[in-house]
């Protein structure tokens, strides 16, 4: 089996991160959302990848070289991003025809897929989509289901939702659905939906079954996802001390990383302190993710993601936050006081 992760996109809700970086490079307890995709699929069976990228396709690249993978992994650039049925078109030639998995490469599903690619298996239909109750499924494509469990009807951000089973963005195929992709047009939005690719299967009279997925499942487009995916990882992690405590208490399930030092300072699991950090004076409170290389100090910072390279001093209290790669945050010490503050663009910041 083969498996199409998408990393592409422009990922506009979580700018300013994403003026710099692609979303699916966004650290989850300091490790990239998109390599949780890639072990999923990885575990479910995959043995080629490949993996859909857009205009920071470099990062992308360098970013997955970094580690060794127990696959072979190839990227394919997508020009435009014309919608998720569109990317199947752009690696109709990686596809060939085989069955493959659709990952969305921003998406962190509990406990891996292993389950749901056994079902792909036993129940051999044209497609195989995961499923899961949400609130507000205005927000997500749809599905009506039959007294089968089986999908007779998708919709993509309905106003009107015949159910509360959103897609995941986890999909199964056999190679029929380029077929589907290529008799599709594009949607209100412009984009050639996979939704409608998936539907036009039905339509067809082919079989299209549902896989409900029980744990919890994040698409994390925006900051406070990613936060809430921060906690839920923060949740499963043990601890690992490969760094130095001195004078300090910590409790709890803490991971502190290579040549990082505690200093004066009180640490509270779950949570995960990367290589070389430096935290003196300090409290880092639980569901907090600070990335290599940061130096914090007389600061409280908590239920946080903080990426790598950050300076932090006597900064007060830093709570549900999420900071991008090398910034700085200190004290004014001179009068008058204030924010002095330098800030991207489409920042958000609430004091
Ligand atoms: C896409 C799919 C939608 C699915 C969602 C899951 O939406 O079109 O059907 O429910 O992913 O994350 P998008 O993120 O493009 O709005």
């Amino acid at each position: 089996m083969k498996a199409l992760i998408l990393s592409g996109g422009h990922g506009k809700r979580l700018r300013p991160i994403t003026h710099s970086q692609q979303k699916q490079l966004i650290p989850i307890a300091n490790k990239p959302v998109l390599f949780y995709a890639i072990e999923d699929v990885i575990e479910a069976g995959a043995e080629d990848i490949g993996i859909i990228v857009g205009p920071n396709k470099d990062q992308i690249i360098e970013t997955v070289g970094s580690r060794e993978w127990d696959a072979n992994i190839e990227f394919i650039f997508q020009g435009d991003p014309a919608g998720l049925a569109h990317t199947i078109l752009v690696a109709e030639d990686f596809l060939g025809d085989e069955e493959f998995i659709m990952y969305l490469g921003d998406n962190v599903i509990k406990g891996g897929i292993t389950r749901h690619s056994d079902a792909f298996r036993d129940l051999d239909p044209d497609s195989l989509v995961l499923l899961t109750e949400v609130e507000e499924p205005q927000r997500f494509g749809v599905a009506d289901l039959d007294e089968e469990g089986r999908v007779r009807k998708l919709v993509e951000k309905p106003k009107l939702p015949p159910s509360n089973y959103a897609l995941v963005g986890i999909y199964f195929f056999k190679p029929l659905i380029i077929e589907a992709c290529k008799n599709i047009g594009p949607s209100w939005r412009g984009e050639l939906e996979i939704t409608d690719a998936i539907q036009w299967l039905i339509d067809n009279g082919h079989r299209v079954e549902a896989s409900i997925v029980e744990g919890w499942w994040k698409d994390t487009g925006k900051a406070e996802d990613i936060l809430e995916a921060n906690r839920l990882i923060l949740d499963e992690i043990m601890p690992k001390n490969e760094g130095v405590v001195r004078d300090s208490k910590v409790f709890g399930r803490v991971i502190l990383g290579k040549g990082s030092i505690i200093e004066n300072s009180t640490v509270k699991g779950p949570c995960i302190l990367g290589d070389g950090c430096r935290i003196t004076r300090s409290y880092i409170g639980p569901y907090t993710s600070i990335n290599n290389n940061c130096d914090i100090e007389g600061t409280e910072i908590e239920d946080s993601v903080i990426l790598e390279e950050c300076s932090i001093s006597n900064a007060g209290r830093i709570m549900e936050s999420l900071i991008g790669k090398n910034v700085n945050i200190r004290e004014n010490g001179r009068r008058p006081l204030g924010h002095r503050l330098v800030v991207g663009d489409n920042s958000d910041i609430v004091l």
